[in-house]
């Protein structure tokens, strides 16, 4: 973390991607402090979406940490693929990685920060043991698979539980939350803990464009 009191990462999942380019350079010039790039495998999730090409190309436009969310099943057949494109964070779910720790271990070897994410209705207590050798939290707040769906409100007492794990076993790490994130949900999360918030239609699709959008959720929050 930053001197900033949070960290916003715009999802490209919902940018024009005939500009990809020009819409993450929007983003950064409007305040952005990641960029997140949703992999999805149609298996795990029932959506596909893009792969290390992206990630390649969002690395040549911008220097913000790539915050790359892996919905797939058996990420350890891809982290070096996308460790090479530019990842710098690589995030998996607990429900595909029965070896967590050697997937952290995997993803630590590839010079990555391990990010270590759960769906709604899996509980906190499946990613405690692996706290304390991660370097974020993702807690998600949609089933995973598309943008624009609804923030499950029932995911805010898990932030709250995660955020009192963490203190015990690794106070440093930050959690993030993502999906349904708009200008009244991103108060709500950060009221329960989280601190880094994915957003992508709020951003991408805000009907006076991806600045406006920054803004609208930017201005919830404490400066
Ligand atoms: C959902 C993805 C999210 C998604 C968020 O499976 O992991 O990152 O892009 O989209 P919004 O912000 O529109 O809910
Ligand atoms: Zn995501």
């Amino acid at each position: 973390m930053t001197d900033k009191q949070y960290l916003l990462s715009p999802s490209i999942l919902s940018a024009d991607f005939t500009k990809l380019g020009d819409q993450i350079k929007q983003a950064e010039d409007a305040g952005a402090d990641w960029i997140h790039i949703d992999v999805m495998d149609g298996h795990f999730v029932p959506n596909i979406s893009m792969g290390p090409f992206i990630v390649e190309a969002c690395r040549r436009v911008t220097e913000l940490p790539l915050d790359v969310h892996l919905m797939i099943t058996e990420p350890e057949r891809y982290l070096e693929d996308f460790a090479s494109a530019g990842a710098d964070y690589l995030t998996v779910h607990i429900e595909t990685c029965p070896e967590m720790a050697d997937t952290q271990a995997q993803i630590h070897s590839l010079g990555c920060k391990a990010g270590i994410t759960l769906n709604p209705d899996t509980g906190a207590d499946q990613i405690r043991p692996y706290l304390s050798t991660a370097d974020l939290v993702l807690v998600m707040s949609v089933q995973p698979g598309f943008s624009g769906q609804s923030f499950k409100p029932e995911v805010l007492g898990k932030i709250a539980q995660i955020r009192t794990m963490l203190d015990e076993l690794h106070p440093e790490v930050q959690i993030e939350v993502d999906g349904g994130i708009n200008p009244q949900t991103i108060l709500e999360a950060y009221q329960q803990g989280a601190r880094i918030f994915v957003a992508a239609s709020a951003i991408f699709k805000h009907p006076d464009g991806i600045q406006a959008g920054i803004q609208s959720l930017v201005k919830q929050l404490p400066s």
